[in-house]
């Protein structure tokens, strides 16, 4: 079958192996614990959904403007008021399916054959995947476990060329939980603004940072490259939204225009329920926000505690997102268990214990460990995951 060339560019994400496999067996009543989810398990607030049944007893139920209702971009210029300090107006704003809309909306409008657009790794495969699909050609860098994976200004300047049209900057990080430092963000944002590079701020796990460190990235970035600076939001994973598929795109209105145009030729408007839901969760109480993040603080912890039984697992505590996202290669040799994705494979069918392996996040040598389930499967899949590495370690052992 000849299918068009784009699709031989993309992959689908080698996230879905292990998460297939861990349905499988759990379809046949095989008792897996699984940390394989990238979505809170905890439910969505009651006032979010009640506002969504409003919605549907009022018939708001049609289509509405493409671009979003006018009440929810207001709630989306509040709320950037309120938390970041920044000036927007609703001409400056699209509502997406999603946060990952937002940024193919963006990438699709900004990008094309010939330019380069630089993101980071270990991270988000999505990313990668939309600059191919627009086009473009995506330049990685790449963080490290050494120094936290922290993402700096010299690593992502270092990369830029005359080509360079864009650059994708996701913190917190899926998978490491990694912060950049709004000192970092600044360093970036005067010197895209001096080039005319777009910076498109991937903020999905905006909302779930554990300590109150400055990380007002929106504000920096606003405030010295307002011009190409793209915010891409979202209600997924802040409040227990997922599968109401709603997040946003804050831009220049040029920019928000010529999303709203392809838009409106590809998904339309988002739901008209989830609109309205996504309006009561930004402008209702935040402490729904604060309780999970409280909850997911407790679990980090706790799960750190367990795993660091074995000293051979290392890791270190993730700043944002709910992944813990250690370093296994101590456990990997070519007689034995060869790759991070034979241990996930080796895991789910001897240990019962689903998660990714860092290969989905071009990190070869590490695990990404979801702590979004509860703190009783927590403790199950740490006390798995150790008796299963302790046998590793004797079978290494025993083949020396
Ligand atoms: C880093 C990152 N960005 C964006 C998204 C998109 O999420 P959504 O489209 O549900 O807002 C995800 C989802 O897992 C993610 O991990």
């Amino acid at each position: 079958m000849s299918l068009a060339a784009r699709t031989a560019r993309i992959s689908v994400s080698p996230t879905m192996k292990v998460a297939a496999d861990a349905m499988k067996l759990k379809a046949q009543g095989v008792d897996v614990v699984d940390f394989g989810a990238g979505e809170p398990d905890f439910p969505t607030p009651p006032h979010v959904s009640a506002a969504a049944h409003r919605a549907i007893d009022a018939n708001f139920t049609k289509y509405t403007a493409n671009s979003g209702t006018d009440d929810l971009k207001r709630a989306i210029v509040e709320r950037h008021r309120a938390d970041n300090g920044v000036e927007y107006s609703t001409s400056e704003v699209i509502v997406t399916a999603g946060g990952k809309q937002a940024l193919f909306n963006s990438v699709l409008a900004l990008f094309g054959a010939g330019d380069e657009v630089i993101t980071h790794m270990p991270g988000w495969p999505t990313l990668v995947e939309q600059i191919k699909l627009a086009d473009a050609t995506p330049v990685i860098v790449r963080t490290h476990a050494e120094n936290g994976f922290r993402l700096t200004a010299d690593l992502l300047l270092g990369a830029v060329t005359s080509r360079t049209r864009g650059m994708i900057i996701n913190s917190p990080s899926n998978p490491t939980g990694a912060l950049m430092s709004e000192e970092e963000m600044a360093d970036i944002a005067k010197e895209a603004a001096k080039r005319g590079i777009w910076v498109l701020l991937d903020l999905c796990y905006d909302r779930l940072v554990y300590d109150p460190v400055p990380h007002n990235i929106i504000g920096v970035l606003s405030r010295h490259n307002r011009d190409r600076a793209v915010l891409c939001g979202s209600a997924s994973k802040a409040y227990a939204m997922t599968g109401w598929r709603c997040g946003w795109a804050v831009a220049p209105a040029a920019l928000v225009n010529a999303c709203n145009a392809i838009q409106s030729h590809s998904t339309s408007n988002v739901c008209s329920i989830s609109q309205r839901a996504a309006e009561a969760a930004l402008r209702g109480p935040q402490d729904c926000v604060t309780q999970m993040l409280d909850e997911y603080r407790r679990r980090r912890d706790r799960l750190y505690d367990w795993l660091s039984a074995d000293s051979r697992i290392r890791m270190r505590k993730p700043e944002g997102a709910f992944y813990m996202f250690p370093d296994v290669s101590e456990f990997l040799s070519p007689d034995g268990i060869r790759t991070s994705a034979d241990l996930a494979t080796a895991l789910l069918s001897d240990a019962r214990v689903a998660l990714t392996p860092g290969e989905a996040f071009d990190a070869p040598g590490f695990l990404r460990i979801s702590y979004a389930t509860s703190m009783k499967e927590l403790e199950r899949g740490s006390q798995r995951i150790l008796e299963f590495l302790a046998t590793r370690s004797s079978v290494r052992a025993a083949s020396l």
